[in-house]
């Protein structure tokens, strides 16, 4: 297992720039399952879940060619339409692919999630969802299979809660569905919106993507397009507070700004300069004093839950104290536990987490116990005295492009370290 050696106290300067993004480009992949024509995407990011979710969509039967950043995935014949426990257990959103097949091909199995660091996940919505279209769902050995030999039928699809990719996945399962299809309470984020206009592109009818009620007329038949993933809105907004933290003045280009307004609000409250310095690059500098201030996770477009242990790292060095609320998941503040031996001053009451701030954070051994804890370990790692070392960074590695690259161009001191 990789390490990331760092060494605290260099304020970044330079320009980062931002990848296509990881939650974007795993919907839009398994979109591709709904044709047999070949669809292009392109900025697709060179992360650890992009590689699962295309050995998943080659094991169903498609043909994937890489070429750069461009993916050409043509899924002729779905011999297999399942995702195997191998491949569940390492991505939850391998579940991704339930919609599509069981609308592709009358049928699909594909292994529960089980537990995960964040937070039980459970998939009963996508289930659920799937039901109402007139699939029938059977849950056997660890697995659920959805079988409509008939075909989908559209329905009134109201989320007893908003789901990411629950919304995600009924939409590609209700684009070949007969007849009309409502999806209530739907998630709002910017990648639903991409998913639909991929979809879009591929012959499907959808209205309202990127509200809370999408409206979807089933087709026969979705063909072959071509299409380009939106930015990484996590990946900026983790880069303009590595910014923020190290009171550096850093370019984040390649992003887009609507998508990172909750953030950048909260980070204007506290005292750091962020400007739009032509379209779809920002400057992120020190305003002046970093001072406290509250924030509560919330679904799009409020406060993302995947900046939320970026923000903690933040809340450290700012006066005052701050309490940092999780609603969406309801195990997410494992990083603060190894904040606390880098020198912070954190408690953890139920769902929130207390900040007491500055502190000075001094270098340890830390480790790495999911995706967004990791990034926030290497931003408390880039602001601490001495020398910090992050264990187990596969977990960075599954949604942030070369990250230590990016940094180092500006002028972090980080340096990976290759296990046997
Ligand atoms: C997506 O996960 C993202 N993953 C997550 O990104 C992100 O943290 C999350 O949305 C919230 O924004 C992808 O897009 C691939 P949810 P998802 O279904 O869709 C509960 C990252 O770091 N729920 O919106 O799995 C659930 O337990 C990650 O990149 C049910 O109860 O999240 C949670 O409490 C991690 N039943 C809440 O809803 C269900 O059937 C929201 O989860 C589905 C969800």
């Amino acid at each position: 297992m990789d390490s990331f050696v760092i060494q605290g106290g260099v304020p970044l300067e330079g320009v980062l720039r931002v990848s296509g993004a990881k939650n974007s480009a795993l919907p839009a992949m398994a979109a591709c399952l709904l044709t047999a024509e070949p669809v292009t995407l392109h900025r697709i990011p060179s992360v650890r879940d992009i590689h699962t979710m295309r050995q998943l969509l080659e094991l169903c039967g498609a043909a994937v060619v890489e070429n750069g950043d461009t993916l050409r995935i043509e899924a002729g014949e779905l011999a297999t339409p399942e995702a195997p426990y191998e491949l569940v257990k390492t991505m939850r959103a391998s579940s991704l692919v339930l919609g599509p097949l069981v609308a592709r091909c009358g049928r699909a199995r594909v292994s529960l999630p089980g537990g995960c660091a964040i937070g039980a996940r459970p998939i009963n919505l996508h289930l659920a969802g799937l039901g109402q279209l007139g699939a029938r769902i059977h849950q056997t050995h660890g697995y659920v299979e959805a079988t409509a030999p008939q075909g989908l039928r559209g329905a009134m699809v109201p989320f007893d809660r908003i789901t990411v990719t629950g919304t995600e996945d009924l939409l590609m399962a209700a684009v070949l569905a007969e007849g009309e299809t409502v999806l209530s309470n739907a998630a709002r984020e910017p990648e639903v919106a991409d998913l639909a206009a991929l979809l879009t592109k591929m012959g499907a009818s959808i209205d309202g993507a990127g509200t809370s009620t999408i409206r979807v007329r089933g087709v026969q038949r979705l063909h072959g397009a071509e299409h380009t993933i939106i930015a990484d809105r996590i990946e900026a907004g983790t880069f303009l507070m590595a910014g923020a933290i190290t009171r550096g003045d850093v370019e984040i280009r390649g992003c887009v700004p609507e998508h990172l307004t909750a953030p950048i609000l909260k980070m204007r409250q506290a005292g750091v300069e962020i400007t739009e310095t032509v379209p779809g690059s920002l400057r992120v500098r020190p305003g002046g004093k970093l001072v406290s201030v509250d924030a509560a996770t919330e679904e799009y477009p409020g406060f993302a839950t995947d900046l939320q242990a970026q923000y903690t790292a933040l809340m450290t060095q700012a006066q005052g104290i701050s309490i940092i609320t999780e609603t969406i998941f309801e195990n997410r503040f494992m990083h603060a536990l190894e904040m606390l031996r880098m020198g912070a001053n954190i408690r953890i009451e139920a769902r929130q987490a207390i900040v007491a701030g500055p502190t000075e954070l001094s270098g340890a051994a830390v480790i790495a116990s999911d995706l967004r804890a990791s990034a926030s370990l290497v931003l408390a790692a880039l602001v601490a005295r001495g020398e910090t070392v992050i264990d187990r960074v596969y977990h960075i590695d599954r949604g942030y492009e070369k990250i230590e690259e990016k940094l180092e161009g500006a002028g972090a001191r980080i340096q990976r370290i290759k296990s046997e």
